[in-house]
């Protein structure tokens, strides 16, 4: 068991109770955590309570930039403190902290279910990903005001299993270069106009910010991201095909490689210079064939190298397919996600996939595209023998 010091942070909700919970059980794992309460908190439940359970008193005064901890914790994490992590304000003790700390951070949100679906709360949500923030939850449930809805906190044994894993795992992939593509190419075809895909680029910057937090060195070669890319790795803009394949063979030699992004297989032969006028008569486009690039990588690749594709397609003969590009592609694992349906994949929070190795396979349940990546990046570590 890998032991850490813990900083817990609890917000002003009903769930704050659920977090004296938490502090017992990371205590009883060996974690030496110290809670951190904002004043609404303790309007919930009494800083002495923590302070008793943790067997260390509360900080008043701290000094955030000498705080020196393994993994923040916040949990629960209120709509309020939410919306201030992510314009980084420091008004009371735990957001100074949060300012000020450049360690792992794990966010527990709990509220009402209409306050996490307002469009405020979800904008600050991305951006709190794109700090590499990790969340956990919100889970559907009753809520304490008895609606049914996202909300609710995650148990406090799931949120101690996710401190667990973030503090074994914090040093794994130090010293790696990770190299991902993201997101879906455009290719033109004329000034305006492009043919594309419907790609966020969610996977890939998950997979990103969970590689910084095991401290590898991250480029993401990112094709027209619509999800902020996470702060602490090297962005690439690569639009189409032919930019994303110069950018990452450019980059070829890191040593390990996840290709991510939806890179188009075809691309208009001539895109028209300027705007093509609406004239009424039909458009003909002549497509040809972009440069494989994950075909390139296998080709090219560099000894120990790990090599992960990723390959959306429908159903069983998909899956088929995904085991095919595995040989004839020359790389360690393929991702693959069934495309068929809409609550999962392609511009979707949430994924479900395969995971094709030469070894066998790995069936991932549903699960947020941080599960995902964060499972993803086990299976990368495994084989490099860094787990
Ligand atoms: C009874 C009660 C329950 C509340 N529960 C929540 C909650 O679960 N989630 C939340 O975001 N805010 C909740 N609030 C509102 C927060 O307490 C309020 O926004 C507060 O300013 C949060 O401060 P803090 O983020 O500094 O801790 C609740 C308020 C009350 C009075």
């Amino acid at each position: 068991m890998c032991m850490g010091r813990v900083l817990l942070g609890v917000t002003g909700g009903i769930a704050a109770y659920k977090a004296c919970e938490l502090t017992r059980l990371l205590v009883r794992a060996g974690h030496e955590v110290t809670p951190i309460l904002t004043p609404e908190a303790e309007r919930f439940v009494a800083a002495q309570t923590f302070e008793a359970l943790a067997r260390r008193e509360m900080p008043r005064e701290l000094f955030p930039h000498l705080v020196e901890a393994d993994l923040l914790v916040i949990a629960p994490l209120s709509a309020n403190t939410l919306a201030k992590l992510a314009q980084g304000l420091a008004d009371n003790v735990l957001t100074q902290t949060a300012l000020a700390f450049d360690g792992p951070v794990l966010a527990a949100p709990a509220m009402n279910p209409r306050m996490w679906a307002h469009a405020a709360t979800r904008a600050n949500v991305e951006l709190l990903r794109s700090h590499g923030v990790e969340l956990v939850g919100p889970e559907e449930g009753d809520t304490a005001e008895g609606e049914v809805g996202m909300g609710r906190m995650s148990e406090p044994e799931e949120i101690l299993e996710r401190c667990r894993s973030l503090v074994e795992k914090r040093d794994q992939l130090r010293g790696r270069r990770v190299l991902i593509t993201a997101g879906g190419t455009r290719e033109p075809l004329d000034a305006v106009r492009f043919l594309g895909n419907r790609s966020s680029g969610r996977m890939g910057a998950a997979l990103a910010a969970e590689a910084r937090r095991r401290g590898a060195e991250v480029t993401l070669v990112a094709a027209n991201l619509s999800v902020p890319a996470p702060v602490g790795v090297d962005v690439v803009p690569a639009p189409t095909a032919e930019e994303l394949a110069r950018e990452t063979l450019a980059r070829g030699d890191a040593d390990v490689v996840l290709m991510a992004a939806a890179v188009a297989d075809y691309r208009p032969a001539d895109p028209q210079a300027g705007k093509s006028p609406k004239d009424g008569d039909s458009w003909t486009v002549t497509l040809e064939p972009t440069t494989d690039v994950l075909r390139e990588l296998g080709v090219r690749r560099t000894n120990g190298q790990l090599l992960v594709g990723f390959a959306a397609d429908v159903g069983e003969r998909g899956l088929e397919r995904a085991r095919e590009k595995l040989e004839a592609k020359q790389v360690d694992l393929i991702v693959f996600n069934d495309i068929a349906r809409d609550d999962i994949g392609f511009d979707a929070a949430e994924n479900e996939v395969v995971l094709v190795s030469a070894d066998g396979e790995r069936q991932l349940g549903k699960a947020a595209k941080e599960r995902i990546a964060a499972a993803i990046l086990d299976a990368v570590a495994e084989r490099l023998g860094a787990a």
